[in-house]
């Protein structure tokens, strides 16, 4: 089977052209700003990694965006369909809470289109997508008190709150809720995927927090690969496929709620993967491969590891890598962070 590339139907009124990679830049190779420059990220075979007769690994390297991962692509596209059909009017505040990723790449869209953006994070964010975020202009307030399901989103989302309710012109993004997230992923990531294969996929492994990145691939490759197992990696500790909620530190991965973008019957598979455990991937995947990926893409691995114990070749599975390790030096990175990891995945294994 070869993969069919029809029109893309999308929802009607859709501004899809937003999310299809780098705009043609014209005659000479030079793009508008670097907003321009988010998508058409290579595939890599992991075949040093994934050595195995009958099955070819495919890592999707979102974490070549150039704001360090695969969020550029929705918050590209979230401020440019909002400003274009008037829900995001010139000169007003974003807000928005993030666990640093999205921060970034809502700050980046914000400056270039001349909007104001306060961020809300929590003391997980790492450093740099905090100083990063200051540096493109965004207000960048950080929570450090867990809530109860032992995350720190609820407390997010009340400081969120509490800005809307006192801040004029403010516009709330709420990347949870908002279907213009996986929009995003439909028409860039997963086009992407489409344009890139001629042969289908039997299988595709997502990291999840929204879960917007990997149900906007799943719809758009589901309707030219059939069938396609769709697999989540989430936290242990996230709560979104109904586990308990507990102490996490990898930054992007799992949320101490359930998103109301989350489709549980579109995902056919979940892995639950501890820090420590994605850490170690990382760390693998580096030294066979030299990705250099941070916490989630670890998690993603071991999804991809676990999976293969099950399945039955020929398959073909494709891994989305949302960003990039530089930013988990002090985590993933870090041999005394991981000692402390691997005793929590000890104490959680009595
Ligand atoms: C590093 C990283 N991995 C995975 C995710 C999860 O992606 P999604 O929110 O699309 O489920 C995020 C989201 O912020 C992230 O930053």
């Amino acid at each position: 089977m070869t993969l069919a590339r029809g029109p893309r139907p999308g929802p009607a009124g859709d501004l899809a052209w937003f999310d299809r990679g780098p705009l043609d830049p014209g005659p000479e190779a030079v793009h508008a700003s670097v907003l321009d420059t988010i998508g058409a990220t290579p595939l890599v075979e992991l075949g040093r990694l994934f050595d195995r007769p009958g099955v070819q690994v495919l890592a999707k390297l979102e974490l070549m965006n150039p704001g360090g991962s695969m969020k550029d692509r929705s918050a590209r596209y979230i401020v440019a369909s909002g400003m274009a059909d008037g829900s995001i009017p010139p000169g007003s505040r974003l807000v928005e809470s993030s666990s640093g990723n999205f921060g970034v790449a809502v700050a980046m869209a914000a400056q270039l289109h001349g909007l104001s953006f306060t961020c809300v994070v929590d003391r997980n964010a790492s450093a740099a997508n905090v100083t990063i975020m200051r540096g493109l202009g965004a207000d960048v307030e950080v929570v450090d008190e867990p809530d109860e399901a032992g995350g720190y989103l609820h407390t997010r989302l009340a400081r969120v709150h509490e800005i809307l309710a006192t801040t004029a012109d403010t516009v709330w993004i709420n990347q949870y809720a908002n279907e213009r997230n996986w929009l995003a992923h439909y028409h860039g990531t997963g086009a992407e995927l489409v344009d890139q294969l001629l042969v289908p996929p039997t299988h595709l492994v997502g990291a999840v927090s929204t879960t917007g990145s990997l149900l906007g691939c799943a719809r758009r490759l589901r309707e030219v690969c059939d069938p396609l197992q769709v697999v989540a990696a989430d936290a242990v500790g996230s709560v979104i496929f109904g586990g308990r909620g507990g102490c996490r530190e990898l930054p992007g991965l799992g949320s101490s709620r359930v998103p109301e973008l989350h489709s549980p019957d579109e995902i056919d598979r979940v892995e639950h993967v501890d820090d420590a455990t994605a850490a170690e991937a990382c760390r693998e995947l580096l030294a066979t491969e030299a990705i250099f990926a941070g916490g989630s893409t670890g998690a993603v691995v071991t999804a991809v590891a676990r999976l293969l114990d099950d399945v039955v070749p020929p398959a073909r599975v494709v891994a989305i890598f949302p960003d990039r390790g530089d930013r988990y030096l002090d985590r993933v990175y870090d041999d005394a962070w991981l000692d402390r990891a691997r005793a929590r995945r000890v104490a959680l294994s009595r």
